[in-house]
């Protein structure tokens, strides 16, 4: 047994799995063997959510009648939506309204009272957690600008039923396709904090349910989640203020702070993700004729690429760079980003989970002591 330290579990391998290969120096993404840019090319997200759960792409039959398992699982009962009201009354951030809301959506699930470890209840358990995601997102940020949820569609695809329940209307078959690729984009990414978050918990043969809301947690925080966000509040000051991108740039790496949306820990090029979604936004961006966000953000690379080198020390664009202004022009708000990241990272979670329970172990790591030596106890009274 090693006592190497490796904080921060910096480059240990605790499983084997067969759902996403990265290749961080070639700047190369794959789900099963299949690259990302011929799956948000040809490929629905319902096919890779498919995909990731089942180990091969479905055939015509076979995705039909998953996608209609989905579809009909979109609805929540009403009681869902007087929680969703009080949270979104109290002023919970919708990362937050998301974690407590899968909570709530285990009450109803009768396939909870399954057996630890049956596999057949905890597809069927992620089905009903993928399908009624974007119905308690949207409901919930609804409820928070004053506005009735919108019940969802079972004739639209996840993604363009999403944007109609946000929106209550039926959205540019563009913009839902553009959305489509996002969230397969984002769908799965290695053993990143949250998917190992719902891994350890998984291991515990917890149901998914359990999984999914710790896994949501972890991505709540600033160091996972959150960067594309960070990227459009930029843009917007940009927009806004005295600063152009550059001279904004400029600022903030005279004032020693990163850049939101450049570097990786597995990418040293640009990562794959960026590459599509700068094609898509400037795509959408033609459609709505507003290319200034899309400019701006090229001013801020060429910068960082021609004045400051960045791509040559191994910092370069991320998914995040390019994610904001897309969803921003979806006419998603930006403290939703993160939590439209869970819903589309949620695929992979409850996929690692479903393959870690085939071969289980409970994930426990040590620790290496540093405390005091062992001592005698000194009662309350002489302390
Ligand atoms: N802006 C400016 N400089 C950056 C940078 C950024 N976004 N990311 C890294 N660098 C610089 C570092 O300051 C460091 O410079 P130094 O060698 O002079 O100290 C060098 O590039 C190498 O960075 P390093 O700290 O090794 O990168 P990392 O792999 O530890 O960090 C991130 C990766 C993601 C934490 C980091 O790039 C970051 O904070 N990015 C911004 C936030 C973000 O977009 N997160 C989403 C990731 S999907």
């Amino acid at each position: 047994m090693s006592d190497e330290l490796k904080k921060g579990l910096d480059g240990v391998v605790v499983a084997e799995s067969s759902l996403s290969d990265i290749d961080g120096d070639r700047g190369i993404l794959c789900y099963r063997g299949y690259p990302i840019e011929d799956l948000a090319a040809e490929a629905s997200y319902e096919e890779v959510l498919y995909l990731l759960w089942n180990e091969e792409l479905p055939t015509e039959t076979q995705l039909q009648a998953f996608e209609d398992e989905l579809r009909e699982a979109r609805a929540v009962r009403p009681g869902i939506y007087d929680q969703l009201r009080l949270l979104a009354d109290s002023g919970e951030r919708p990362i937050s309204a998301l974690r407590s809301s899968i909570s709530m959506l285990s009450a109803e699930d009768p396939g909870t009272d399954a057996s630890p470890g049956d596999q057949d209840a905890a597809r069927h358990m992620g089905m009903r957690i993928s399908a009624k995601f974007p119905t308690v997102l949207a409901a919930f940020d609804r409820l928070r600008r004053g506005k009735e949820p919108v019940e969802p569609r079972t004739d639209l695809s996840l993604a363009a039923n999403f944007l109609y329940m946000l929106t209550g209307s039926e959205p540019d078959p563009m913009h839902a396709e553009i959305f489509d690729k996002a969230l397969t984009l984002h769908a799965d990414h290695g053993l990143n904090a949250s998917t190992f978050t719902a891994m350890v918990v998984g291991s515990t043969l917890a149901d998914v349910y359990n999984s999914v809301t710790a896994a949501v947690a972890a991505l709540s925080g600033p160091l996972h989640g959150g960067a594309n966000q960070e990227v459009m509040k930029a843009l917007l000051e940009i927009d806004d203020g005295p600063l152009n991108a550059t001279e904004w740039t400029e600022d903030l790496l005279d004032a020693g702070e990163r850049i939101p949306g450049w570097g990786h820990r597995v990418y040293n090029v640009r990562d794959p993700r960026a590459v599509i979604l700068e094609a898509e936004l400037e795509r959408l961006s033609e459609r709505t004729e507003d290319c200034h966000w899309l400019e701006y953000l090229r001013d801020i690379e060429t910068h960082l690429t021609e004045e400051v080198g960045l791509p040559e020390r191994g910092v370069a664009p991320n998914v995040d760079f390019f994610s904001g202004a897309i969803y921003y022009q979806l006419g998603i708000p930006v403290d939703m980003f993160t939590a439209i990241f869970a819903m589309s990272r949620s695929t992979g979670w409850i996929g690692h989970v479903l393959e870690y329970q085939q071969d289980n172990k409970l994930i426990r790591p040590r620790g290496h002591y540093v405390g005091p030596e062992m001592r005698e106890f000194v009662p309350i009274e002489e302390r």
